[in-house]
């Protein structure tokens, strides 16, 4: 039996988690094997009692086989303070180093480049995910006054640089035509971006049978925009992988669409949301896409060993996207709740 912690969080997070736990429920009632817990953290919740997580909490969450989360953010906690504990720290304490961000166009119509199918749009993302500046070093000195100073350091590991870009290089060897491509600015981020560059190229002659190249992260955002069809395995830091996961997600029909995946390979740990955010404009209407969930939801069932129930996730959210059961961010007029139901018709009736 697979357990899953499903965390709802903030905004539209928790309204199209609702559409995922559904979709699980849908799955065990055709008897797989999966059981979860609900967890209330989020923003509500820290306000109400000034803890994001209990002590103890993130041990909780970590004895779970896979943890499902829908978003996090809400404008009444502007620093994030909650999001960064539960989120943030639980991507660094389980040491989660993967962050896998598929970009795949599911349908011709919904990219908004000229003349671009499906074939052209379809890698990954591979993005560090327990250093660059988001490790939190830094601070303010004379807060406050005139003379105020920010300092945000950036943190890059030889052993957290070599480990994310191998996983990468071994992921490019199972594609068709092996490509890699390492996004860095190690022409102006002289210490951070040069480890990474030069322990690129170690690694890269370890793999001969892999066409690796390097990209400056400005032209890889021009390259994706202009061609996105060149790219088949991205691998990048932290920050700049927050980024091209935003702009390879606007490429394949925007955030609605968008899935990721946490992972640490050798501890077996998975922490699965959509790319998305807690969307507060659009929070209440019933106009999120519970899409990405969805296949985030696919992404975690393949890990936990269910790959045929992934398979037809894919395939009945496909089906619709094909159909136009779709909200209102891919031109359709459908609820949360309707687009999930869609997807949820088409695989019970085995169309998927
Ligand atoms: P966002 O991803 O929430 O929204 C960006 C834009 O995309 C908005 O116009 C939104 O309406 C739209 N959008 C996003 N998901 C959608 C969906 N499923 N269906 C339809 N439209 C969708 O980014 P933001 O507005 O910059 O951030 C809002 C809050 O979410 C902030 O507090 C931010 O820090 C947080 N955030 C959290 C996560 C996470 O928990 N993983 C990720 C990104 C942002
Ligand atoms: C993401 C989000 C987070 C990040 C935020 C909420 C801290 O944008 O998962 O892409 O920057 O990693
Ligand atoms: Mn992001």
């Amino acid at each position: 039996m697979a357990s899953i912690a499903v965390i709802p969080g903030d905004g539209i997070g928790a309204e199209v988690t609702a559409e995922a736990v559904r979709l699980l429920e849908l799955l065990r009632g055709e008897g797989l094997p999966l059981s979860w817990r609900t967890f209330d953290y989020s923003a509500e919740r820290y306000l109400a009692t000034g803890v994001a997580l209990p002590p103890g909490g993130r041990e909780e969450l970590a004895s779970f086989d896979a943890i499902f989360l829908g978003a996090l953010g809400d404008p009444r906690v502007p620093d994030m303070a909650h999001a960064r504990e539960i989120l943030l720290e639980t991507r660094f304490r389980l040491d989660l180093y993967v962050n896998v961000r598929p970009v795949r166009l599911l349908h011709a119509s919904h990219t908004p480049l000229k003349d671009r199918t499906e074939r052209d749009i379809d890698f990954v993302i591979f993005r560090e995910n327990t250093e660059g500046p988001y490790v939190g070093a830094g601070g303010f000195l004379k807060p406050g006054t005139p003379d105020e100073v920010a300092i945000q350091e950036w943190l890059a590991t030889r052993k957290g640089v070599e480990r994310i870009l191998r996983h990468a290089f071994e992921a490019a060897r199972r594609r068709p035509r092996r490509r890699l491509v390492m996004v860095d600015k190690h022409n102006a981020l002289r210490f951070a971006s040069e480890i990474w560059h030069r322990v690129f190229r170690e690694v890269a002659k370890e793999y001969p049978d892999v066409e690796a190249r390097h990209l400056f992260a400005d032209t890889a955002c021009l390259l994706l925009v202009q061609d996105p069809s060149q790219f088949e395995v991205i691998v990048t830091d932290n920050l700049f992988g927050d980024l091209l996961s935003d702009l390879g997600a606007a490429l394949a029909g925007g955030l609605g669409l968008a899935p990721s995946a946490n992972l640490n390979p050798q501890t077996g740990k998975g922490l699965f949301e959509p790319v998305h955010g807690s969307a507060p404009g659009i929070a209440g209407t019933g106009r999120a896409n519970p899409m990405a969930a969805l296949l985030t939801a696919a992404m975690m069932l393949e890990f936990l060993g269910q790959g045929e129930a992934a398979a037809r996730v894919e395939r009945a959210v496909r089906a619709c996207i094909a159909e136009d059961l779709v909200t209102p961010d891919l031109g359709g007029s459908l609820t949360t709740r309707a687009a999930g139901q869609a997807v949820l018709d088409r695989l019970s009736k085995g169309a998927a």
